[in-house]
């Protein structure tokens, strides 16, 4: 069985060791060595060319380094088999770390103590207390459910937003579009973590800020195409939302021309939120190898028609 690795992003050799080490007799062909593209049997990738996986006759399953796979749908070429997101232990927990650190950066207002410390102002206050600071997490699956569960811990009231209800400790559950609006009411500081989906595309918006309190904070790690960036900067600029966390963008790498960089209200960061890394997202990458090899459906398949 010999298996094509393609990913601009991903440690290939580790990779390769990984999977060879869990899966006897398994091939690792990386791209773009890939030999005689009628072996290739399984494909393992982020971001691969367009039409690229369609040159694998033989082809049983994609299986997807990244957890979003709204690049690999948007393929019009992208062969008719099973698919698959990562899931992966790693990924999960540094996300949990970003969206804490993101939050608390937003609650204990170390932002504006980064503008005010070059004004050279002592600008002292009391924040409030986790307890009384409402975040809302939009999208509750395998990222979104653990983040909040971890917001739930350190102690903020956390809300959920997805399309069927949740029942998670410490996280009051709101789906649907009928709920939204009393959602994003609540919410003092925002999170997205959905996937991109034609539903999903453009969801933080003047609408969905126009729904936040005054004062309100937004964090984007989903996708870029989630946020509409001139209804964000000019909510900014209105006062109505005081600070928002990027880490992601319809653009990227985020062009130098971008007004994005230079807001003083936001913070840009790389899509650098959560990675995977082999040691640990091999094991869940070896059991779909399994799968595939006996017939079996995928773990975390993809509903291609529902697009997540
Ligand atoms: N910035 C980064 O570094 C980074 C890293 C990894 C992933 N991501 C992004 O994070 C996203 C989420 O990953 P995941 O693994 O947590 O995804 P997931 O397990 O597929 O969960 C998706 C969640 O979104 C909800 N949802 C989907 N469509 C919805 C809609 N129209 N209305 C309301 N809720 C909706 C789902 O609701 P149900 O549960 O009811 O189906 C589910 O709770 C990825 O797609 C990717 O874009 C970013």
């Amino acid at each position: 069985m010999a298996l094509l690795f393609l990913s601009p992003d991903d440690p290939a050799d580790a990779w390769h060791a990984a999977l060879e080490a869990r899966v006897p007799g398994l091939e690792v062909r990386i791209w773009p060595e890939t030999g005689d593209p009628a072996e290739i049997e399984i494909a393992l990738v982020w971001r691969p060319p367009p039409g690229e996986l369609a040159r694998y006759p033989n082809l049983k399953a994609i299986l997807s380094l990244g957890a979003g796979i709204d690049g690999l749908v948007a393929d019009p070429d992208l062969p008719d088999v099973p698919l698959a997101r990562m899931v992966d232990p790693s990924l999960t927990r540094t996300m949990g770390e970003y969206v804490l650190l993101a939050v608390l950066r937003h609650h204990r207002e170390f932002d504006r103590f980064e503008r005010t410390q070059r004004a050279r102002e002592w600008a002292y206050a009391f924040p409030p207390q986790a307890a009384d600071r409402r975040v809302g997490v939009m999208g509750l699956g395998e990222l979104g459910a653990a983040a909040a569960g971890r917001l739930a811990g350190h102690g903020f009231q956390v809300l959920g937003w997805s399309r069927s209800p949740k029942a998670i400790e410490g996280v009051a559950s709101y789906a649907g579009r009928s709920e939204l609006h009393n959602f994003l009411h609540r919410t003092e500081i925002l999170v997205c973590l959905l996937p991109l989906t034609a539903e999903t595309e453009g969801i933080l918006d003047a609408a969905t800020f126009a729904a936040l309190p005054h004062g309100a904070f937004v964090i984007n790690v989903a996708r870029g195409q989630h946020l509409v960036e001139r209804d964000l900067v000019a909510a900014l600029d209105s006062g109505h939302l005081a600070g928002a966390t990027l880490d992601v963008f319809r653009e990227e790498p985020l062009p130098p021309h971008s007004p994005l960089w230079r807001n003083p209200k936001i913070l840009v960061t790389p899509h650098v939120a959560s990675y995977s890394v082999p040691d640990t997202a091999a094991d869940g990458v070896a059991a779909n190898i399994d799968r595939v090899l006996a017939g079996k459906p995928l773990l975390h398949q993809v509903d291609r028609a529902r697009g997540y």
